[in-house]
């Protein structure tokens, strides 16, 4: 896979931003958790291999809570059940081989310092990368958004240290609460680009990304947006195999072909900012919702934008809902500025969409799906990637009998 020339940290940290939307916009929490615990770890002097590994894990420790509504629980100081998404978490890590190392991390991320844990520890027997992210993490739940911060950290740190000894670490809470003597803590949390922060808090070590690394991410990050509505449980991974197919018989590249691949994987990205109940609404959406959905294509661009090398990759996720007739969202592209691949990709989505059931209706069976593409060729389409499609409808038409459309491309 076209290696090298990526770095890991810039692609976590970009995507690390799919997973704060919030209903009321993004939240940055999981680049100020990986900061604040790369300041703690270092003043506690930890090696930079247990560095390298604290950052990964602390910058998508919440990757277990996919749903809107569960993300705004997270908000408490104390949740009532912590554990289910820590849980969901490293299963999606857990099966990620070269994550497998800091999948302990995010189980225990809110393990309690005095145990009844689920997974059977307590004190410093939690590893203690967990019990750093648990306490900023704790930490930055407190701080009121609409407050000048440097009024605060009093009352925080109060409200910390009632919780150092059961829940948090209390030789942590020692290290955090000097750490956060200096305002200059407290005003990174609120800077404007915490990704400069993060690059600045990372800038002496690499995280450098071989093999199958890029396409394992992309299959982590298209597992929460799949699980974002029982609808879309496979959309992202029928998306990319169709999209990987069309590449093939179009003759592109073994690179780009699989580029094509993390591209359909990643082409939703942005519905994470879309609240589920919109996903999931049984009827036909108000305009107002339908402006709603609009928003991800331009999310999945925004995020993607930031990872150096995706350049390619991006347009061919995030123009998907672009038509040839310029009437297209969210850049209303006139059918010369929409690159080939992304018409593939349009088509990709369209046959998925189409063959997979919706909550207002079931899959279509192939001659009413053909026929709803026929009818948007030429306006929305492009005929050519349609041809290819409609040619070679029976080998897609196998995507749709594997549970998992992947098991083919990826075997
Ligand atoms: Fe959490
Ligand atoms: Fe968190
Ligand atoms: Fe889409």
């Amino acid at each position: 896979m076209m290696n090298s020339s990526f770095d890991l940290k810039n692609i976590f940290s970009s995507l690390s931003t799919a997973l704060d939307f919030t209903y009321s916009g993004l939240s940055s929490h999981h680049k100020r958790v990986a900061l604040m615990s790369l300041k703690l770890a270092r003043r506690m002097g930890l090696p930079q291999d247990r560095i390298k590994n604290l950052f990964i894990s602390a910058i998508i420790h919440d990757i277990g809570a996919v749903s809107m509504r569960e993300k705004e629980i997270l908000g408490e100081l104390e949740i009532l059940d912590p554990y289910a998404h820590s849980e969901m978490g490293y299963q999606m890590v857990k099966n990620v081989k070269f994550l497998e190392p800091v999948s302990c991390f995010v189980r225990s991320h809110h393990d309690a310092w005095r145990g009844d844990n689920p997974s059977g520890l307590r004190g410093d027997r939690i590893p203690l990368e967990s019990r750093i992210i648990n306490a900023v993490d704790r930490l930055d739940v407190l701080i009121n958004r609409r407050q000048n911060i440097l009024e605060q950290p009093q009352k925080i740190l109060r409200r910390l240290k009632s919780i150092a000894g059961t829940i948090i670490d209390p030789d942590i809470m020692v290290e955090l609460a000097d750490l956060a003597g200096a305002e200059g803590f407290w005003l990174d949390l609120e800077y404007g680009s915490l990704s400069d922060l993060l690059c600045a808090q990372t800038e002496d070590f690499e995280i450098s990304i071989e093999n199958n690394m890029l396409l394992d991410v992309s299959l982590l990050f298209s597992g929460v947006i799949d699980k974002k509505s029982i609808f879309t449980h496979r959309h992202s991974r029928l998306v990319a195999a169709s999209a990987f197919k069309i590449a093939g018989i179009s003759g592109f590249s073994v690179e780009d072909s699989q580029k094509m691949l993390v591209a359909g994987l990643l082409h939703d990205l942005g519905k994470l900012g879309v609240p589920e109940k919109i996903l999931e609404k049984p009827d036909r959406l108000s305009p107002e919702e339908f402006r709603l959905i609009k928003r991800h294509t331009y999310y999945t661009h925004r995020i993607l934008d930031k990872i150096k090398g995706f350049e390619e990759i991006n347009r061919w996720a995030s123009f998907h809902h672009e038509r040839m007739d310029g009437a297209g969202y969210p850049f209303r592209l006139k059918a010369e500025s929409i690159p080939i691949p992304s018409r593939l990709m349009a088509v990709a989505d369209v046959f998925s969409a189409l063959a997979e059931n919706r909550p207002y209706r079931r899959g279509l069976p192939g001659n009413k799906l053909m026929g709803i593409l026929d009818e948007m060729t030429g306006s929305a389409l492009d005929p050519q990637a349609v041809k290819v499609l409609k040619d070679n409808y029976s080998s897609f038409e196998e995507l749709l009998e594997n549970e998992d459309p992947l098991s083919q491309p990826l075997a």
